[in-house]
Protein backbone atom coordinates (compact mmCIF):
# COMPACT_ATOMS: atom_id res chain seq x y z
CA UNK A 1 0.00 0.00 0.00
CA UNK A 2 1.50 3.74 -1.32
CA UNK A 3 1.47 6.46 1.08
CA UNK A 4 -1.54 7.85 -1.17
CA UNK A 5 -3.10 4.43 -1.51
CA UNK A 6 -3.21 4.93 2.24
CA UNK A 7 -4.34 8.58 2.08
CA UNK A 8 -7.37 7.78 -0.36
CA UNK A 9 -8.22 4.63 2.28
CA UNK A 10 -8.54 6.83 4.83
CA UNK A 11 -10.89 9.29 3.38
CA UNK A 12 -12.79 6.86 2.41
CA UNK A 13 -12.95 4.85 5.57
CA UNK A 14 -13.74 8.26 7.33
CA UNK A 15 -16.91 9.18 4.85
CA UNK A 16 -18.30 5.56 4.70
CA UNK A 17 -18.05 4.88 8.91
CA UNK A 18 -18.52 8.56 10.24
CA UNK A 19 -15.72 9.86 10.96
CA UNK A 20 -15.99 12.95 8.64
CA UNK A 21 -18.34 13.93 5.69
CA UNK A 22 -17.67 16.47 3.06
CA UNK A 23 -19.41 19.86 4.01
CA UNK A 24 -22.65 20.11 2.23
CA UNK A 25 -22.33 17.31 0.36
CA UNK A 26 -25.95 17.37 -1.03
CA UNK A 27 -25.45 20.45 -2.64
CA UNK A 28 -22.67 19.43 -4.42
CA UNK A 29 -20.24 20.15 -1.59
CA UNK A 30 -18.29 23.35 -0.76
CA UNK A 31 -14.45 23.11 -1.17
CA UNK A 32 -12.30 22.82 2.02
CA UNK A 33 -15.09 22.50 4.21
CA UNK A 34 -16.32 18.78 6.16
CA UNK A 35 -18.50 18.17 8.68
CA UNK A 36 -17.40 15.97 11.40
CA UNK A 37 -19.75 12.98 11.94
CA UNK A 38 -20.42 11.06 14.87
CA UNK A 39 -16.73 8.91 15.21
CA UNK A 40 -14.78 11.64 14.50
CA UNK A 41 -16.34 13.75 16.61
CA UNK A 42 -15.77 11.63 19.54
CA UNK A 43 -11.93 11.14 18.58
CA UNK A 44 -11.30 14.98 18.25
CA UNK A 45 -13.03 15.96 21.71
CA UNK A 46 -10.70 12.94 22.90
CA UNK A 47 -7.34 15.25 21.29
CA UNK A 48 -8.66 18.41 22.84
CA UNK A 49 -9.07 16.93 25.75
CA UNK A 50 -5.69 15.47 26.18
CA UNK A 51 -4.37 18.89 25.46
CA UNK A 52 -6.38 21.00 27.51
CA UNK A 53 -5.65 18.66 30.87
CA UNK A 54 -1.60 18.09 30.12
CA UNK A 55 -1.55 22.07 28.82
CA UNK A 56 -4.16 23.76 31.24
CA UNK A 57 -5.47 21.22 33.77
CA UNK A 58 -1.79 20.37 34.92
CA UNK A 59 -0.63 23.45 35.03
CA UNK A 60 -0.71 25.52 37.31
CA UNK A 61 1.27 28.03 35.44
CA UNK A 62 -1.55 27.81 32.31
CA UNK A 63 -4.72 29.53 32.75
CA UNK A 64 -7.50 28.52 29.85
CA UNK A 65 -10.06 30.68 28.19
CA UNK A 66 -12.58 30.65 25.72
CA UNK A 67 -12.33 33.78 23.60
CA UNK A 68 -15.53 34.99 20.68
CA UNK A 69 -14.82 34.36 17.45
CA UNK A 70 -15.65 37.96 16.60
CA UNK A 71 -13.86 41.29 17.48
CA UNK A 72 -13.22 44.52 17.55
CA UNK A 73 -11.74 45.00 13.71
CA UNK A 74 -8.31 47.46 15.37
CA UNK A 75 -7.38 43.81 16.97
CA UNK A 76 -6.44 42.80 13.63
CA UNK A 77 -5.18 46.31 12.61
CA UNK A 78 -3.00 45.94 15.80
CA UNK A 79 -2.22 42.81 15.20
CA UNK A 80 -0.73 43.21 12.07
CA UNK A 81 -3.20 40.95 10.18
CA UNK A 82 -5.41 43.69 7.89
CA UNK A 83 -1.98 44.34 6.16
CA UNK A 84 0.17 41.55 6.12
CA UNK A 85 -2.09 38.51 6.43
CA UNK A 86 -2.06 37.91 2.60
CA UNK A 87 -0.66 35.45 0.73
CA UNK A 88 1.18 35.59 -3.49
CA UNK A 89 -2.19 34.46 -5.46
CA UNK A 90 -1.69 33.05 -8.91
CA UNK A 91 -3.69 31.49 -11.56
CA UNK A 92 -2.84 29.03 -14.34
CA UNK A 93 -3.35 30.61 -17.77
CA UNK A 94 -4.54 27.65 -19.48
CA UNK A 95 -7.13 25.95 -16.92
CA UNK A 96 -7.57 28.90 -14.53
CA UNK A 97 -6.51 26.62 -11.47
CA UNK A 98 -5.37 29.17 -8.19
CA UNK A 99 -2.52 28.00 -6.25
CA UNK A 100 -0.18 29.90 -3.58
CA UNK A 101 2.64 31.06 -4.90
CA UNK A 102 5.10 30.58 -2.01
CA UNK A 103 3.19 26.86 -1.61
CA UNK A 104 4.73 26.06 -5.62
CA UNK A 105 8.02 27.24 -4.42
CA UNK A 106 8.63 25.03 -1.80
CA UNK A 107 7.72 22.29 -3.96
CA UNK A 108 9.71 23.42 -6.62
CA UNK A 109 7.40 23.96 -9.76
CA UNK A 110 7.28 27.31 -11.79
CA UNK A 111 4.37 26.22 -14.05
CA UNK A 112 0.75 24.75 -13.19
CA UNK A 113 0.65 21.30 -11.71
CA UNK A 114 -2.27 20.32 -12.89
CA UNK A 115 -1.44 21.10 -16.88
CA UNK A 116 1.67 22.62 -16.75
CA UNK A 117 0.30 25.78 -18.15
CA UNK A 118 1.80 29.53 -17.34
CA UNK A 119 0.94 30.87 -14.22
CA UNK A 120 0.09 34.24 -14.00
CA UNK A 121 2.02 37.26 -11.89
CA UNK A 122 1.16 36.71 -8.65
CA UNK A 123 -1.02 38.98 -6.63
CA UNK A 124 -1.61 39.44 -3.12
CA UNK A 125 -4.70 38.41 -1.52
CA UNK A 126 -6.00 38.77 2.28
CA UNK A 127 -6.79 35.51 3.74
CA UNK A 128 -9.36 36.91 6.36
CA UNK A 129 -12.88 36.28 6.11
CA UNK A 130 -14.85 39.45 6.24
CA UNK A 131 -18.46 39.86 7.43
CA UNK A 132 -20.63 42.65 8.52
CA UNK A 133 -22.21 43.69 12.27
CA UNK A 134 -25.69 45.37 12.11
CA UNK A 135 -27.73 46.27 9.38
CA UNK A 136 -25.24 48.15 7.19
CA UNK A 137 -22.86 46.62 4.89
CA UNK A 138 -20.05 49.43 4.50
CA UNK A 139 -16.66 49.61 5.72
CA UNK A 140 -17.77 51.25 8.99
CA UNK A 141 -19.44 48.12 9.87
CA UNK A 142 -16.74 45.26 8.93
CA UNK A 143 -15.65 42.68 11.38
CA UNK A 144 -13.27 39.65 10.74
CA UNK A 145 -13.64 36.05 11.04
CA UNK A 146 -10.57 35.25 13.76
CA UNK A 147 -7.55 33.82 11.54
CA UNK A 148 -6.49 32.83 14.71
CA UNK A 149 -7.23 32.27 18.58
CA UNK A 150 -3.89 33.76 19.64
CA UNK A 151 -5.05 38.06 19.48
CA UNK A 152 -8.27 36.99 21.25
CA UNK A 153 -5.58 35.81 24.04
CA UNK A 154 -3.13 39.01 23.91
CA UNK A 155 -6.45 41.04 23.96
CA UNK A 156 -7.17 39.92 27.48
CA UNK A 157 -3.41 39.72 28.94
CA UNK A 158 -4.42 42.10 31.46
CA UNK A 159 -7.79 40.42 31.98
CA UNK A 160 -5.54 37.99 33.52
CA UNK A 161 -3.40 39.64 35.04
CA UNK A 162 -6.05 41.23 37.27
CA UNK A 163 -8.01 38.75 38.02
CA UNK A 164 -5.18 36.16 38.54
CA UNK A 165 -2.32 38.10 39.68
CA UNK A 166 0.41 35.19 38.02
CA UNK A 167 3.92 35.55 37.89
CA UNK A 168 5.98 35.37 34.90
CA UNK A 169 6.60 32.44 32.88
CA UNK A 170 2.64 31.75 32.77
CA UNK A 171 0.81 30.92 30.02
CA UNK A 172 -2.83 31.45 28.73
CA UNK A 173 -4.14 28.58 26.54
CA UNK A 174 -7.41 28.59 24.14
CA UNK A 175 -8.93 26.05 21.79
CA UNK A 176 -11.41 27.20 19.43
CA UNK A 177 -12.34 27.77 15.47
CA UNK A 178 -10.14 29.85 13.21
CA UNK A 179 -10.69 30.79 9.84
CA UNK A 180 -9.17 31.56 6.93
CA UNK A 181 -9.84 32.13 2.98
CA UNK A 182 -7.44 29.14 1.81
CA UNK A 183 -7.39 29.02 -1.96
CA UNK A 184 -5.13 26.44 -2.79
CA UNK A 185 -7.42 23.09 -2.65
CA UNK A 186 -6.79 21.17 0.56
CA UNK A 187 -5.57 17.93 1.63
CA UNK A 188 -8.51 16.43 3.71
CA UNK A 189 -8.78 18.41 6.26
CA UNK A 190 -5.06 19.00 6.18
CA UNK A 191 -5.99 22.54 5.10
CA UNK A 192 -9.64 23.94 5.35
CA UNK A 193 -11.22 27.27 5.71
CA UNK A 194 -12.42 26.34 9.57
CA UNK A 195 -10.85 24.84 11.67
CA UNK A 196 -9.94 24.75 15.28
CA UNK A 197 -6.76 25.62 16.98
CA UNK A 198 -5.25 24.47 20.21
CA UNK A 199 -2.55 27.85 21.42
CA UNK A 200 -1.18 28.92 24.24
CA UNK A 201 1.03 32.35 24.32
CA UNK A 202 3.66 31.64 27.15
CA UNK A 203 4.40 34.92 28.80
CA UNK A 204 8.53 34.92 29.84
CA UNK A 205 11.46 37.31 30.56
CA UNK A 206 13.45 38.11 27.23
CA UNK A 207 16.13 36.53 28.57
CA UNK A 208 14.87 32.98 29.04
CA UNK A 209 13.43 32.57 25.41
CA UNK A 210 15.65 30.14 24.31
CA UNK A 211 15.01 27.69 27.12
CA UNK A 212 11.32 28.51 26.93
CA UNK A 213 11.52 28.04 23.18
CA UNK A 214 13.14 24.38 23.95
CA UNK A 215 11.14 22.93 26.11
CA UNK A 216 7.80 24.09 24.29
CA UNK A 217 9.46 22.12 21.05
CA UNK A 218 10.05 19.21 23.54
CA UNK A 219 6.05 19.42 24.51
CA UNK A 220 4.77 19.73 21.19
CA UNK A 221 6.35 16.39 20.16
CA UNK A 222 5.18 14.45 22.63
CA UNK A 223 2.34 15.47 23.06
CA UNK A 224 2.20 14.09 19.30
CA UNK A 225 4.19 11.21 20.06
CA UNK A 226 1.66 10.51 22.51
CA UNK A 227 -1.36 10.63 20.54
CA UNK A 228 0.24 7.52 18.70
CA UNK A 229 2.20 9.35 16.04
CA UNK A 230 5.54 8.28 14.97
CA UNK A 231 8.79 9.66 15.34
CA UNK A 232 10.19 8.59 12.18
CA UNK A 233 7.19 10.89 10.07
CA UNK A 234 8.05 14.03 12.51
CA UNK A 235 10.63 16.38 12.58
CA UNK A 236 11.65 20.24 12.71
CA UNK A 237 11.96 22.99 10.04
CA UNK A 238 13.71 25.90 11.09
CA UNK A 239 11.80 28.73 9.19
CA UNK A 240 13.82 30.81 6.22
CA UNK A 241 14.53 34.22 6.88
CA UNK A 242 12.53 35.19 4.34
CA UNK A 243 9.47 32.86 5.39
CA UNK A 244 10.06 34.54 9.47
CA UNK A 245 7.96 37.37 10.31
CA UNK A 246 10.10 40.67 11.27
CA UNK A 247 9.49 40.38 14.96
CA UNK A 248 10.36 36.79 15.10
CA UNK A 249 13.81 35.97 16.25
CA UNK A 250 13.13 31.96 15.63
CA UNK A 251 10.14 29.83 14.42
CA UNK A 252 9.99 26.25 13.53
CA UNK A 253 7.39 24.58 11.83
CA UNK A 254 6.83 20.51 13.27
CA UNK A 255 6.29 18.79 9.65
CA UNK A 256 4.57 15.67 9.10
CA UNK A 257 5.49 13.27 6.63
CA UNK A 258 2.82 13.00 3.90
CA UNK A 259 2.68 11.18 0.87
CA UNK A 260 2.07 14.88 -0.61
CA UNK A 261 5.52 15.46 1.12
CA UNK A 262 6.93 17.18 4.17
CA UNK A 263 4.05 19.56 5.65
CA UNK A 264 3.26 21.87 8.70
CA UNK A 265 1.51 19.90 11.55
CA UNK A 266 2.18 22.63 13.95
CA UNK A 267 4.12 25.73 14.27
CA UNK A 268 6.05 27.21 17.46
CA UNK A 269 7.00 31.21 17.16
CA UNK A 270 9.27 33.17 19.23
CA UNK A 271 6.95 36.06 18.74
CA UNK A 272 9.32 38.71 21.46
CA UNK A 273 6.96 41.28 22.77
CA UNK A 274 5.41 42.09 19.76
CA UNK A 275 1.68 41.82 19.75
CA UNK A 276 1.39 43.10 23.53
CA UNK A 277 3.63 45.94 22.24
CA UNK A 278 0.92 46.80 19.12
CA UNK A 279 -2.31 45.90 21.39
CA UNK A 280 -0.70 48.23 23.61
CA UNK A 281 0.02 51.07 20.87
CA UNK A 282 -3.62 51.12 19.68
CA UNK A 283 -5.70 50.24 22.03
CA UNK A 284 -3.74 53.33 24.52
CA UNK A 285 -3.43 50.47 27.41
CA UNK A 286 -1.03 49.57 29.32
CA UNK A 287 -0.14 46.23 29.04
CA UNK A 288 2.91 46.16 30.92
CA UNK A 289 3.66 43.46 33.73
CA UNK A 290 5.01 44.55 37.01
CA UNK A 291 7.86 41.95 38.56
CA UNK A 292 6.54 41.65 42.27
CA UNK A 293 10.03 41.12 43.36
CA UNK A 294 11.76 43.90 41.86
CA UNK A 295 9.00 46.40 41.31
CA UNK A 296 10.38 46.58 37.31
CA UNK A 297 7.62 46.74 34.70
CA UNK A 298 8.14 45.10 31.23
CA UNK A 299 6.11 44.19 28.27
CA UNK A 300 6.51 40.56 28.56
CA UNK A 301 7.51 38.38 25.34
CA UNK A 302 6.22 35.44 24.48
CA UNK A 303 6.50 32.15 23.16
CA UNK A 304 3.98 30.45 21.16
CA UNK A 305 3.10 26.63 20.73
CA UNK A 306 -0.08 26.67 18.02
CA UNK A 307 -1.64 23.17 17.10
CA UNK A 308 -4.24 22.31 14.61
CA UNK A 309 -7.00 19.94 16.14
CA UNK A 310 -7.88 18.69 12.26
CA UNK A 311 -4.36 18.00 11.38
CA UNK A 312 -3.47 16.54 14.25
CA UNK A 313 -7.08 14.00 13.98
CA UNK A 314 -5.69 13.08 10.07
CA UNK A 315 -2.00 11.86 10.96
CA UNK A 316 -3.66 10.19 13.74
CA UNK A 317 -5.94 8.72 11.41
CA UNK A 318 -2.94 7.76 9.07
CA UNK A 319 -1.07 6.20 11.77
CA UNK A 320 -3.27 4.10 13.65
CA UNK A 321 -5.19 2.52 10.15
CA UNK A 322 -3.29 -0.59 9.08
CA UNK A 323 -4.72 -3.21 6.88
CA UNK A 324 -3.99 -7.22 8.56
CA UNK A 325 -4.33 -9.95 6.45
CA UNK A 326 -7.72 -10.13 5.85
CA UNK A 327 -9.09 -7.02 7.95
CA UNK A 328 -8.46 -3.31 8.28
CA UNK A 329 -7.71 -2.51 11.61
CA UNK A 330 -7.66 0.97 12.98
CA UNK A 331 -5.13 0.84 15.65
CA UNK A 332 -5.92 4.51 17.82
CA UNK A 333 -4.61 4.77 21.32
CA UNK A 334 -7.52 3.37 22.97
CA UNK A 335 -7.88 6.64 24.68
CA UNK A 336 -8.82 7.99 21.19
CA UNK A 337 -10.97 5.28 20.24
CA UNK A 338 -14.18 6.38 18.82
CA UNK A 339 -16.03 3.56 20.40
CA UNK A 340 -13.94 2.19 23.74
CA UNK A 341 -16.27 -1.33 23.89
CA UNK A 342 -19.15 -2.61 21.63
CA UNK A 343 -21.50 -5.04 22.90
CA UNK A 344 -22.40 -8.49 21.32
CA UNK A 345 -25.54 -10.53 22.02
CA UNK A 346 -24.56 -13.68 20.47
CA UNK A 347 -28.51 -14.36 18.69
CA UNK A 348 -30.93 -12.32 18.73
CA UNK A 349 -33.93 -14.72 19.12
CA UNK A 350 -33.26 -15.69 22.50
CA UNK A 351 -35.26 -12.95 24.99
CA UNK A 352 -32.70 -13.56 28.06
CA UNK A 353 -29.48 -12.98 26.05
CA UNK A 354 -30.40 -10.14 24.38
CA UNK A 355 -31.60 -8.54 27.92
CA UNK A 356 -28.51 -9.89 29.70
CA UNK A 357 -26.54 -8.08 27.07
CA UNK A 358 -28.48 -4.94 27.17
CA UNK A 359 -28.02 -4.60 30.51
CA UNK A 360 -24.49 -4.92 30.19
CA UNK A 361 -24.71 -1.93 27.49
CA UNK A 362 -26.40 0.11 29.39
CA UNK A 363 -24.54 -0.09 32.41
CA UNK A 364 -21.75 1.01 30.25
CA UNK A 365 -22.86 4.04 29.06
CA UNK A 366 -24.17 4.69 32.69
CA UNK A 367 -20.72 4.65 33.44
CA UNK A 368 -19.53 7.18 31.09
CA UNK A 369 -17.85 4.20 28.47
CA UNK A 370 -18.88 5.01 25.09
CA UNK A 371 -19.87 1.59 23.70
CA UNK A 372 -21.49 0.26 20.31
CA UNK A 373 -24.72 -2.08 20.03
CA UNK A 374 -24.31 -4.55 17.44
CA UNK A 375 -26.46 -7.25 16.91
CA UNK A 376 -26.41 -8.30 13.44
CA UNK A 377 -24.46 -10.80 10.78
CA UNK A 378 -22.08 -13.58 12.15
CA UNK A 379 -19.79 -12.59 15.15
CA UNK A 380 -16.32 -12.33 12.87
CA UNK A 381 -17.68 -9.82 11.07
CA UNK A 382 -18.94 -7.51 13.84
CA UNK A 383 -15.68 -7.94 14.84
CA UNK A 384 -14.57 -6.50 11.56
CA UNK A 385 -16.97 -3.83 11.54
CA UNK A 386 -15.55 -2.67 15.09
CA UNK A 387 -11.94 -3.16 13.85
CA UNK A 388 -12.48 -0.15 11.13
CA UNK A 389 -13.45 2.07 13.06
CA UNK A 390 -10.62 1.01 15.93
CA UNK A 391 -13.17 -0.29 18.96
CA UNK A 392 -10.64 -1.63 21.41
CA UNK A 393 -12.73 -4.30 23.43
CA UNK A 394 -15.81 -6.57 21.81
CA UNK A 395 -17.72 -7.84 24.32
CA UNK A 396 -19.64 -11.64 23.39
CA UNK A 397 -22.82 -12.50 25.32
CA UNK A 398 -22.95 -15.82 24.46
CA UNK A 399 -25.46 -18.87 26.38
CA UNK A 400 -22.19 -19.82 28.49
CA UNK A 401 -22.96 -16.01 29.80
CA UNK A 402 -26.75 -17.26 31.28
CA UNK A 403 -24.92 -19.85 33.13
CA UNK A 404 -22.03 -18.05 35.06
CA UNK A 405 -22.28 -14.76 34.32
CA UNK A 406 -18.89 -14.50 31.99
CA UNK A 407 -18.58 -13.31 28.39
CA UNK A 408 -15.85 -13.31 26.02
CA UNK A 409 -13.70 -9.80 25.82
CA UNK A 410 -11.67 -9.76 22.65
CA UNK A 411 -8.63 -7.50 22.03
CA UNK A 412 -8.84 -5.54 18.66
CA UNK A 413 -4.88 -5.89 17.83
CA UNK A 414 -4.05 -9.03 19.24
CA UNK A 415 -7.48 -10.67 18.39
CA UNK A 416 -7.23 -12.48 21.84
CA UNK A 417 -10.35 -13.54 23.55
CA UNK A 418 -10.88 -14.35 27.62
CA UNK A 419 -13.64 -15.04 29.88
CA UNK A 420 -14.32 -12.42 32.13
CA UNK A 421 -17.03 -11.67 34.69
CA UNK A 422 -19.68 -9.77 33.89
CA UNK A 423 -18.94 -7.40 37.60
CA UNK A 424 -15.53 -6.82 35.76
CA UNK A 425 -16.13 -5.53 32.05
CA UNK A 426 -16.19 -2.11 33.92
CA UNK A 427 -13.14 -1.90 35.84
CA UNK A 428 -11.23 -4.01 33.04
CA UNK A 429 -12.20 -1.22 30.47
CA UNK A 430 -11.00 1.55 32.45
CA UNK A 431 -7.96 0.24 33.80
CA UNK A 432 -6.95 -0.44 30.22
CA UNK A 433 -7.86 3.30 29.19
CA UNK A 434 -5.18 4.53 32.22
N1 LIG B 1 -1.01 31.88 15.93
C1 LIG B 1 -0.07 31.28 15.05
C2 LIG B 1 -0.67 30.63 13.92
O1 LIG B 1 -1.86 30.73 13.67
P1 LIG B 1 -0.14 29.04 11.88
O2 LIG B 1 1.11 28.25 11.59
O3 LIG B 1 -0.68 29.90 10.80
O4 LIG B 1 0.21 29.88 13.19
C3 LIG B 1 -1.08 27.22 13.48
O5 LIG B 1 -1.28 28.03 12.36
C4 LIG B 1 -1.63 25.82 13.26
O6 LIG B 1 -3.01 25.89 12.88
C5 LIG B 1 -0.95 25.07 12.12
O7 LIG B 1 0.26 24.49 12.53
C6 LIG B 1 -2.01 24.05 11.77
O8 LIG B 1 -1.97 22.96 12.67
C7 LIG B 1 -3.30 24.84 11.98
N2 LIG B 1 -3.79 25.40 10.70
C8 LIG B 1 -3.43 26.56 10.13
N3 LIG B 1 -4.11 26.77 8.98
C9 LIG B 1 -4.92 25.71 8.82
C10 LIG B 1 -5.89 25.33 7.83
N4 LIG B 1 -6.19 26.12 6.80
N5 LIG B 1 -6.54 24.15 7.96
C11 LIG B 1 -6.28 23.35 9.02
N6 LIG B 1 -5.40 23.65 9.99
C12 LIG B 1 -4.72 24.82 9.90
Amino acid sequence: MTGQEKFERVVSLCKRRGFVFPGSEIYGGFANTFDYGPLGTEVINSIKRDWWKRFVVQRPDVYGIDGGILSNPKVWKASGHIENFTDPLVECKKCHKRYRKDFLEQDGKDVCPECGGELTEPKMFNGMFKTFVGSTEDTSSIAYLRPETAQSIFVNFSNILHSFSPRIPFGIAQSGKAFRNEITAGSFVHRTLEFEQMEIEYFIKEQDWKKSFESWLVAMMKFAQDLGVSKENLRVREHTDKERSHYSKRTVDIEYNHYFGWKELYGLAYRADYDLKQHSKYSGKDLSYKDPDTGVEFIPHVIEPSMGVGRTFLVVMLEAYTEDKDRVVLKLKPFLAPYKAAVFPLVRNKEELVGKARKIFMDLLDAGIYTAWDDRGNIGKRYYAQDEIGTPWCLTIDYQTLEDDTVTIRDRDTTKQERIKISEIESYIQNSLD
